[in-house]
């Protein structure tokens, strides 16, 4: 199994390689693969350092470029580079994209995040490799390898969506970013962060729904024993779009000046939709002791309630009360 593991390392290493060679050196490559980096604003640099990509448009390009060096079908279906139909056809699974790879903490690639480039609606637009011997999404971070020296230089990292976001930030300097790559943080890759620093900045894409949509991933770092800040971005933007927009000085003072401490965050968005509506209005701040809760120390989680109170103008002892009906429950 070691074996096997090995020689999965070594063809999706052939892969990346292969997948520049297009990007860098062939005509298709070029003219659509690196324009599209190119226009969209990632430096050569950024290219080189997140090893980026581009797979051609035809149906078993890599497949038989990997046989002709003497790479084993099994071996290229085993790795999630190749996909076999009903019949027995064998294709390339990534065509016309351009690849982003995924490396694990060491740097060996381990899958692949892939792009569309056109806007065919019918598709997905990131194709991503499935779960293999060497992939587990849950225990991935997307940019950790190229993040970790920095994470633990500045005792702290940033929590991005996407590819994109982590490629874009790197280049704007602020290189202590990964993202978890569209989908909600899980508690191995909480442990991963752990390893580098206690303090995270969550950087919330500028749309209210998604916002909502993934602060309760919060209460996880909380839970992990983890400080955490967040930051909105204006409505529409993304870290990418945004530090683009901005340019490298005035993005990373605005995640500097804006962001804030979580409960704060919270409480703050939650009483711009609390309304006057009083049911609502309870719910919405039980919610935000329950999230209180989720820290373990308990002289935090006085000082969060004093502070809760005084921005909802609730008394501390309900506050305190709600709290200890969760503890008990918990218990
Ligand atoms: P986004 O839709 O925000 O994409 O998804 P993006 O990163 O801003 O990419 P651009 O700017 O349109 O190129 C955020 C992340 O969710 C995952 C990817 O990791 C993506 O970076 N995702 C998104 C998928 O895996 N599949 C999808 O179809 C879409
Ligand atoms: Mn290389
Ligand atoms: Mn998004
Ligand atoms: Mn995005
Ligand atoms: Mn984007």
């Amino acid at each position: 199994a070691q074996n096997r593991k090995e020689s999965l390392f070594i063809l999706m290493n052939f892969a990346k390689d292969h997948f520049q060679h297009l990007l860098w050196e062939e005509e298709e490559g070029k003219s659509i693969g690196l324009t599209y980096f190119r226009e969209r604003g990632f430096t050569d640099e950024s290219i080189k350092d997140f090893e980026l990509g581009y797979s051609v448009e035809a149906w078993d390009h890599l497949l038989k470029t990997a046989e002709a060096k003497g790479y084993k079908r099994d071996l290229l279906e085993e790795a999630g580079l190749v996909v076999t139909k009903e019949g027995g056809k064998v294709y390339d699974r990534f065509r016309a994209r351009v690849m982003f790879p995924i490396h694990n903490i060491s740097g060996k690639v381990v899958a692949f995040g892939a792009r569309m480039l056109g806007k065919d609606k019918k598709q997905p637009k990131y194709l991503n490799s499935p779960e293999t011997e060497l992939y587990n999404k849950s225990r991935v971070l997307y940019g950790l390898f190229q993040a970790k020296q920095e994470i633990r230089k500045e005792d702290r990292v940033y929590l991005v969506e996407g590819y994109t976001d982590v490629i874009s930030m790197h280049q704007t300097g602020i290189k202590n970013v990964v993202s978890s790559s569209g989908t909600a943080l899980t508690a191995d890759q909480i442990k991963l962060i752990k390893r580098y620093t206690d303090n995270v900045t969550v950087i919330f894409d500028g749309d209210a729904a998604g916002i909502r949509a993934s602060i309760r991933g919060i209460d996880m770092l909380l839970e992990g024993g983890l400080n955490v800040r967040a930051v909105a971005l204006p409505d529409g933007e993304d870290p990418d779009s945004y530090a683009r927009s901005l340019g490298a000085t005035a993005f990373s003072h605005y995640i500097d000046e804006e962001s804030q401490d979580i409960i704060r965050f919270k409480t703050k968005l939650f009483l711009k939709e609390a309304s006057d509506d009083p049911v609502k209005r309870a719910a919405l701040i039980k919610d935000i002791v329950r999230t209180i809760t989720k820290i373990d120390d308990p002289v935090k989680r006085t000082v969060y309630l004093k502070e809760c109170s005084d921005l909802l103008g609730i008394s501390e002892q309900a506050l305190v009360a709600e709290q200890n009906k969760l503890l008990i429950q918990k218990s």
